[in-house]
């Protein structure tokens, strides 16, 4: 592969091509410290580089509204359930012993975080689900919550996960 030896050797500032390819490479290792100790399988297929995108900017296009919120919460409740997120996460205040940080409160941190901005909120949730190595949620890189990784969701449909953002929103 060619060298951008133009980038380099221009004395501009930090170009674009090098942040990239640290990017890149951070990623790389990241995948294979994440590889590394379990059984070698990849890791549900995660794409390697720039955050993947996943359409929630166009499933979201209209912000939800609290009626739609509470309308589909139920909904969204019965998808935690059927691909069983209640393995690692207490749906209350606490955590129960559980891997996963509790969800009682999971919508209001995400409304506080975009600034009640539920668009913004509904889309970081969807792909947080989708990949939670890219898009990481509050107690990411917390020790109290290493003890097991939270896998990706590539296999929940897109209609499924929208209702699963509603119930999240749902838990103030
Ligand atoms: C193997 C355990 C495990 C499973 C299964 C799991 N999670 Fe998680 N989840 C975690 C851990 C650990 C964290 C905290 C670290 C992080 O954000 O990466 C987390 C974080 C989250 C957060 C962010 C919480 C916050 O307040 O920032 C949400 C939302 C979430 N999970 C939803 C889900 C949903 C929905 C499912 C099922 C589709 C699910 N999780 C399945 C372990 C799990």
């Amino acid at each position: 592969m060619s060298q951008n030896t133009d980038d380099v050797n221009s004395g501009r500032p930090l170009p674009v091509s090098i942040c990239v390819i640290c990017g890149l490479a951070f990623a790389v290792l990241a995948l294979l410290s994440a590889c590394g100790g379990g059984n070698g399988a990849p890791a549900n297929n995660v794409p390697v580089g720039p955050k993947p995108d996943f359409g929630a900017a166009i499933i979201f296009a209209a912000a939800p509204t609290d009626d739609d919120v509470a309308e589909l919460a139920q909904k969204g409740r019965d998808v935690m359930g059927k691909y069983n997120c209640i393995s690692c996460h207490s749906l209350g205040d606490k955590r129960e012993a559980l891997n996963g940080p509790p969800l009682g409160k999971v919508g209001a941190r995400y409304r506080t975080r975009h600034k009640d901005d539920l668009q913004a909120a509904s889309i970081a949730l969807f792909n947080h689900v989708r990949d939670p190595e890219a898009y990481p949620g509050f107690f990411h890189g917390d020790p109290a919550y290493s003890g097991q990784k939270m896998p990706a969701y590539p296999q929940i449909t897109d209609p499924e996960l929208r209702l699963l953002v509603h119930f999240l929103l749902s838990k103030e």
